[in-house]
Formats: C-alpha cells, sequence, structure tokens
C-alpha cells in the first residue's frame, strides 16, 4: 500500500489533482495497487487565514509519506515569493529533492509551436539539479532604497550535490536514454552550462562530467552545450537531445521554453526526487487563477505527473497504461491542449483518461 500526500494548493490546482486522483483510482483497480491519500491544505488561502506557509511540523509529516502530488502554488493576493518559497522551494529543500526531472515530450495529436517538429522529433528529458545555485537564497543587499544600492545573490554548488546529479542524470540515461529505448544508436547525456562565463560554477560542473564519465558510464556519449546555444537548438533541432543535465537555474529556464514545445503547460508535468527519501510531482504550470473554478484547465500534466509518481514507485505498468491513455486522449479527442478550446471539461478529461485505463 502507498501512502500519498495530496497537496491540491491554489488556484486551478484543486480541480486537475481532482482528475489525478480519479485516475488514480482507476489505475489502483485495474492493477491491484492500495493507494491511501491524505490531504493537506497548504496554500494561498492558509497561509491569508493563518500566516503559515508549510510549517516544520508538516515536513516531519511528509517524511512519512511514500510520496507527494502537489497541484500548484500561487495566489494573486498574496505577494510574491512567499508561498513559492515557503511552500514549494522549501519542500524541495528541506525533504532533499535534489533532482527536478522534467520530460519534454511531444504526444500525438498535440501542436507544437516547432514548424515541422513531431513526437518523434520533441523527445527528451531535463535533468535539472534542485537544491543549489540561485535557489540557495545566499546573497544580501546593503544601502537599500538609496542610488547605490548593492544586491548581490549566489549561485553556490558544491562537489557532493553536482555529483549526485550527475550520477543520477548518468543512470536516468543509461535507463532511459535513446538507446535504451530503442530510438537510436547512443545513450547521450548533455551538460547545459556556461563555462565560458560562469567559470568557478560550470569548470566544476564540467570537471565532474567528464571524471564521472569516463571512470562510471563509459558507454554514455556525452556532449556538452552553454545554455544560450541550447535555448536555440531546442527550438530549431529538438532531436539532438537525449538526456540534458543542468544546474537548477538554467533548468527552471530550459524548461518552461520546453514545456512550451511539447504543447504547452496543460502537459507539461514534472518529479522533485529524492531517490533515498520522498518525491513530490506536479504539474509544472502553475496555479492559473483566471482560470479557476471554472473548469476548462487541462488536467493531463496533473494527470502525467500521477502517472511519474507511479513510475518512480516502481508501478511500471500502472505508470505505462496513464501514458497510454493520455496519449490517446491528445491524439483521439482534445481538439486543443489550452485551456477553454479542449472540446471538454476539465472533470471529462479525467473521465475518459480513467475510462480508457480501466478499459486496457
Ligand atoms: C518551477 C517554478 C518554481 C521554480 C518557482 C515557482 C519557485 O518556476 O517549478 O519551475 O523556480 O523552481
Ligand atoms: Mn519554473
Amino acid at each position: 500500500m502507498y501512502k500519498i500526500a495530496v497537496i491540491p494548493g491554489d488556484g486551478t490546482g484543486p480541480e486537475v489533482i481532482r482528475e489525478a486522483l480519479k485516475v488514480l483510482k482507476a489505475a489502483s483497480e485495474k492493477f491491484g495497487m492500495k493507494c491511501e491519500t491524505t490531504e493537506f491544505d497548504f496554500g494561498g488561502e492558509r497561509y491569508m487565514r493563518t500566516g503559515e506557509t508549510l510549517p516544520d511540523s508538516a515536513i516531519e509529516e511528509l517524511r512519512g509519506f511514500d510520496a507527494i502530488l502537489l497541484g500548484a502554488i500561487g495566489h494573486p493576493d498574496v505577494a510574491p515569493g512567499i508561498l513559492e518559497k515557503g511552500i514549494l522551494l522549501k519542500a524541495r529543500f528541506e525533504l532533499d529533492q535534489y533532482i527536478n526531472l522534467r520530460p519534454v515530450r511531444l504526444y500525438p495529436g498535440v501542436d507544437s509551436p516547432l514548424k515541422d517538429k513531431g513526437p518523434d522529433e520533441i523527445d527528451y528529458c531535463v535533468v535539472r539539479e534542485n537544491t543549489g545555485d540561485l535557489y540557495t537564497g545566499v546573497g544580501g543587499v546593503t544601502m537599500k532604497g538609496t542610488p547605490h544600492e548593492i544586491a548581490i545573490q549566489t549561485a553556490v554548488y558544491n562537489r557532493y550535490q553536482v555529483d549526485r546529479c550527475l550520477r543520477y542524470a548518468f543512470e536516468y540515461c543509461r535507463k532511459h536514454g535513446k538507446k535504451a529505448r530503442g530510438r537510436g544508436e547512443h545513450n547521450t547525456l548533455a551538460l547545459v552550462g556556461k563555462t565560458n562565463v560562469l567559470t568557478y560554477v560550470y569548470d566544476l560542473w564540467e570537471r565532474a562530467f567528464h571524471e564521472m564519465g569516463d571512470r562510471e558510464f563509459p558507454g554514455i556519449r556525452r556532449e556538452y552545450y552553454h545554455v544560450d546555444a541550447t535555448c536555440m537548438w531546442m527550438v530549431k533541432n529538438p532531436e539532438w537531445f537525449d538526456v540534458i543535465v543542468t544546474g537548477n537555474m538554467f533548468g527552471d529556464i530550459i524548461t518552461d521554453l520546453g514545456a512550451i514545445t511539447q504543447g504547452g503547460m496543460g502537459l507539461a508535468a514534472g518529479g522533485n526526487i529524492n531517490p533515498e527519501g520522498v518525491s513530490m510531482f506536479e504539474p509544472i504550470g502553475g496555479s492559473a487563477p483566471k482560470y479557476t473554478g471554472k473548469g476548462v484547465i487541462n488536467p493531463l500534466a496533473a494527470i502525467c505527473a500521477a502517472s511519474m509518481m507511479l513510475e518512480i514507485l516502481g508501478e511500471q505498468e500502472a505508470s505505462v497504461a496513464i501514458e497510454e491513455a493520455v496519449k490517446y486522449i491528445t491524439a483521439k479527442k482534445l481538439k486543443s491542449m489550452n485551456a477553454g478550446r479542449m472540446g471538454y471539461s476539465t472533470s471529462e478529461v479525467g473521465d475518459m483518461v480513467a475510462q480508457y485505463v480501466a478499459d486496457l
């Protein structure tokens, strides 16, 4: 039996999580798993009511679960940064979810803004380091409000963080790279950095990358790209990529670009993974306040997050079944992936996916 903590969160979070749970239930019945869910109301509403974001006691409680499913964090009436840092980043850091796994996969029937690129070309995965870099909060401000104000925010990495992320990426590439999936001749891991300017941090990444590759993963092909060039190639030649590994900040930026090439935020899912601990899965689209409560938001990203959760929990078959169901729905049912233009309501989309899983 799996104990799943559910944090629906803000905006459209609860609506899409409801559909993800519907699909999880169908998959559980189909594949004989037991998932017990416990809901937590962390988010903007609770913060405004109580002043609490994600208390330390909740972190301790969350450690007792097998996984966490998160809807969205971000509320129009709460200043930017409070909920993001207080809930999302706090969970990632405190639970040491040091990998942010973000597949960039174009599903059949989905329109990509990239001309002449289809599911064969847009099919890679970004392994974003999730605990260091500009996200650590190291920095400060002085002479605030004066013309001489100084603001410093520091990119922080140690060898340990870099090595554990690289090892995950190499292992992921060995298991899920293009060769492993029968879609190419090589498993290729590309390091994305900026060694021409960030000559300390990405020098560390690059040395660690080649040392580990040489020593432990000689069968995996290695590539290096600067982050600016990566943005260009993600648009022009996405088929070049297999598995990408990068730091937290670049990973944040390039995965939004990746998401739009795979048909938008309605489809992009991510996993905040602690391979030795509790991982947290989320649609990466945010709370979309303007669509809240209308029943028009696309729940497929949340459903894909649930599928990813099952994969990490070791429920391969159930995970693949949900992915197959999503592919069927994008190919055969939805008119558009965008909120309000799907041709179905949020819950109808969830119903169709659940039904497909049940009928498999
Ligand atoms: C993401 C988001 C977060 C991040 C924000 C909300 C703190 O953009 O998950 O990509 O920067 O990691
Ligand atoms: Mn982001």
